[in-house]
């Protein structure tokens, strides 16, 4: 994440830019073919509505535009515009499913059709903060995980929920490509993964997904970094330990396992005082604004971390 040596990398290394361009178009030559359903990705929205949320910030959302094609989705390229141009080429496969598993008394793979059943469709406006210090501000649609995660019953042994990404070595960029390893990890505690806030999303704007935004199906956690926010999500798993994530294995000291965004707490290599909202101002540029612990949510999740050094714990 705006680590100099992976700018480097992208920027000066033709020969990796030239594989990688190959593969995304193998990909799209194998999507052409594929059936079109509501979620059989090719960058092709299909309607999808929730009903208003007391969970909703009464902020502007960014503009669908911005949202859609300022990404981070290392796996279909490691600079803000790649995801938008490779993603959609990447077909979504179908029927989609999600392993549940580990420390739970019914484990239970679901596809998306009976995911979709779970809960009542909810639009929920969120600020969410990237840990490079961009913020948006996005209309999603989808409802609490909890909804999913109760299916399987977590016994108590379970303390922690892992999340995978789907990971296709043929349609994505390789680890080394990418400089983070993948499948994409990430995890929560289970109070955390519980909180009414967490939402689990296959949808924005109104609209399915774009593949890009994590299509079918993405975790949203609005008081943490972004990167917490997993993409494409395929397995989960409830654990005893406190499992790996991408970015922690990466920078351990730069990116830890909670990431509440704070913004006392600066990051190594810069400040997290304040953010740039983009989409506003100046050519849509963004506009500067100081950073709100857990990111302005923290009358409804500061208790999660009553007693913890923040600052240790970071
Ligand atoms: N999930 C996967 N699988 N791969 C990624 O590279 N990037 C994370 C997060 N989820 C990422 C991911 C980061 S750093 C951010 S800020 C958000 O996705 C960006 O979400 P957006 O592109 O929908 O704004």
């Amino acid at each position: 994440m705006s680590r100099l040596s992976d700018l480097r990398y992208s920027d000066v290394t033709p020969q990796s830019i030239y594989v990688n361009r190959r593969r995304f178009l193998a990909t799209a030559a194998a999507a052409a073919g594929a059936i079109a359903g509501p979620f059989s990705g090719q960058g092709r929205a299909a309607a999808l509505t929730g009903a208003k949320s007391a969970f909703s910030t009464t902020e502007k959302p960014t503009p669908q535009q911005v949202i859609t094609s300022y990404n981070n989705y290392y796996e279909f390229g490691t600079g803000k515009d790649e995801p938008v141009r490779n993603a959609p080429k990447w077909k979504v496969p179908a029927p989609w499913t999600v392993q549940i598993g580990g420390a739970v008394a019914k484990p239970k793979t679901l596809d998306l059709d009976a995911i979709l059943k779970l809960a009542p469709l909810e639009e929920r406006i969120y600020r969410h903060r990237c840990v490079e210090g961009w913020s948006i501000v996005v209309p999603w649609i989808g409802f609490s995980l909890s909804a999913l995660l109760k299916q399987v019953e977590p016994t108590a042994k379970a303390k922690y929920v892992a999340f995978e990404t789907y990971y296709d070595p043929k349609a994505m960029l390789s680890a080394r490509e990418a400089g983070i390893p993948f499948p994409y990890k990430e995890g929560l505690r289970v109070d955390e993964a519980m909180h009414p806030l967490t939402l689990l999303s296959m949808g924005l704007y109104g609209e399915t997904l774009p593949n890009q935004n994590g299509a079918p199906l993405r975790l949203v956690i609005p008081w943490k970094y972004g990167f917490k926010s997993i993409k494409s999500i395929n397995k989960i798993t409830f654990t005893e330990k406190q499992p790996d994530t991408a970015w922690a294995t990466y920078a351990p000291n730069e990116y830890g396992f909670y990431s509440n965004v704070n913004p006392k707490r600066d990051h190594p290599r810069w400040s997290q005082a304040s953010e740039n909202r983009l989409g506003e101002g100046f050519l849509g540029k963004g506009t500067r604004r100081p950073t709100e612990m857990f990111n302005g949510y923290a009358a409804q999740v500061a208790g999660l971390y009553n007693g913890m050094d923040l600052m240790r714990n970071y």
